[in-house]
């Protein structure tokens, strides 16, 4: 089949029409059952901040001169995020288009200031917990860092006298989280930060998920460490403000301690046949709707707008975490130190928590799959207070439904991802998501009804799982003990990237 072009331009209504028929098999976000990519405060301040975005639809942030409407919103932006983290006068940044542009940019920065200190440096390096969002992965990959993760404590915060063994000359970049993504605890940032100092090294906090949120929390009386520019040694912090600030899709800020660091993020060319051209973020077209929207977001919420969602969230989440528990079946992977609740299995259950997510989506619900260990993450927002009571009821009785049919727990879905998170061989993982990856961007992906884990397109891991089954799960479970038994506590402290 070709998709072409169509020769003619559609009447808009028909194009409106083929749009809203497009949506139809969605993740359902509206109505509170999906656990994260989107975070909806009300239809209200939707409307709003669709407003603002398409005021400045057509601005490009690209040359600040032209648009002076643009560079005076997201100074504002910056100004007003430093305030929320403690900065002080110097405190600087930039908007960029989400988290993980904030995490490159973090990391090259670093890279680049190490490097104009030492000219020597030729191998640099960042510690990072095992924990981190996997954007810093890709910051390594693009840009030439090595990145050596430190393990974690009990409580999957970060180990901080392990990232101590793995600092050496070359190291130009300390993080810690607050929180990470997976559990949703903050590592010991102000431990990290007086490491970093010792050292002489910049010190990241990556708040990309709780920058617009644990300062509010905080504010509400829930016990929190500190985390931002009131540690001395923390010199930069990401906070998205497409998250828990509430803005449209394609905003984040990125805040130095002073100018000393942010200018290693600045790229300049003064010889393009183009003309002189200077760019502070990695994109080139800066869209004027994603700095408008987020201006607008923080205007609308003000500082009572933004702690009266973080009080609901909490409460949501604390509910949502006591019904877990109450199960008797399922356990907290941690103790959350925002509303992100993760659970797993007890091991004494047998249940297989893989299996009770294909339980979960067969009931409608957006199902958040993690590994090391095992689990389903949820991040809780105000939009789900009224939809945990419901999405415990469904946890209650897959519970029930497992238990009376255990052999469900090693075919379809339970098994693939079963399967994924312990195949000892990363590489052939790796090549399954390839193959998946590859037939999504290939040519047939517009075909109507096209599904890359269909069947007849499927990988090696989902062709192993259909030959062997149980028999596949039940052996790598054997390799997993094996394992466990010749290096005890020993793990694989590497994530494998392409
Ligand atoms: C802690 C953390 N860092 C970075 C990111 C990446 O953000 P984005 O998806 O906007 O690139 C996320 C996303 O959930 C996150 O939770």
């Amino acid at each position: 089949m070709s998709v072409t072009l169509p020769a003619r331009g559609l009447p808009h209504e028909e194009i409106l029409d083929r749009l809203k028929d497009l949506r139809e098999g969605d993740a359902d976000w509206r109505e509170g059952r999906v656990f994260s990519l989107v975070y909806h405060a009300s239809d209200e301040h939707s409307e709003l901040i669709k407003k603002a975005h398409n005021l400045f639809f057509s601005e490009n942030g690209l040359n600040p001169m032209a648009f002076k409407s643009l560079r005076r919103m997201e100074a504002e932006v910056v100004r007003m995020s430093a305030s929320m983290l403690h900065g002080g006068p110097h405190t600087v940044g930039t908007m960029t288009s989400g988290g993980t542009e904030s995490i490159l940019l973090a990391v090259k920065a670093a890279r680049d200031r190490a490097k104009a200190k030492n000219k020597k440096l030729v191998r640099p390096n960042i510690v990072v917990p095992e924990t981190v969002h996997v954007a810093f992965d890709k910051a390594g990959h693009y840009f030439g860092c090595e990145v050596r993760f430190a393990k974690l404590d009990a409580s999957m915060r970060v180990d901080v006298a392990d990232m101590a063994s793995l600092i050496d000359a070359n190291t130009v970049l300390l993080v810690g989280s607050a929180p990470q993504y997976p559990h949703g605890v903050v590592d010991p940032i102000e431990k990290i930060a007086s490491l970093a100092q010792k050292n002489a090294i910049p010190c990241h906090v990556d708040a990309c998920i709780g920058g617009f949120f644990l300062p509010w929390a905080e504010r509400l009386g829930y016990p929190l460490p500190l985390w931002d520019f009131r540690v001395p040694g923390v010199t930069s912090i990401s906070a998205d403000i497409h998250k828990f600030g509430y803005a449209p899709k394609g905003a984040s800020v990125l805040v130095y301690r002073d100018m000393d660091h942010l200018k290693h993020q600045f790229f300049v060319s003064t010889d393009w046949p183009g003309g002189i051209y200077a760019s502070p973020t990695v994109a080139g077209t800066r869209p004027g709707g994603a700095i408008a929207g987020a201006w607008a977001a923080l205007m609308a919420m003000g500082e009572n707008g933004y702690v009266d969602h973080v009080d609901r969230a909490m409460k949501a989440a604390a509910r949502l975490a006591e019904g877990i528990e109450a199960t008797g079946k399922l356990e907290l992977v941690a103790k959350p130190d925002m509303c992100i609740v993760s659970f797993k299995a007890k091991a004494d259950t047998g249940l297989d928590v893989f299996a009770l997510a294909d339980r979960l989506e067969d009931r409608d619900w957006l199902v958040d799959r993690q590994q090391n260990p095992n689990c389903i993450h949820c991040t809780v927002t105000s939009n789900h207070e009224s939809r945990i009571e419901d999405y415990l009821e469904d946890l209650r009785s897959a519970i029930a439904y497992l238990e009376a049919h255990p052999d469900h727990e090693t075919r379809g879905n339970a098994a693939m991802y079963g399967m994924i998170a312990k195949v000892p061989f990363r590489g052939m993982v790796r090549q399954s998501v390839m193959d998946v990856m590859e037939k999504l961007y290939g040519p047939r992906a517009a075909e109507p009804g096209f599904d890359p884990m269909s069947a007849d397109d499927e990988g090696l891991v989902m062709r192993l799982v259909k030959s062997y089954g149980g028999r596949a799960l039940s052996v790598l479970d054997r390799v997993e003990k094996l394992r466990e038994r010749l290096s005890p506590g020993g793990k694989k402290r590497r994530r494998a990237v392409t």
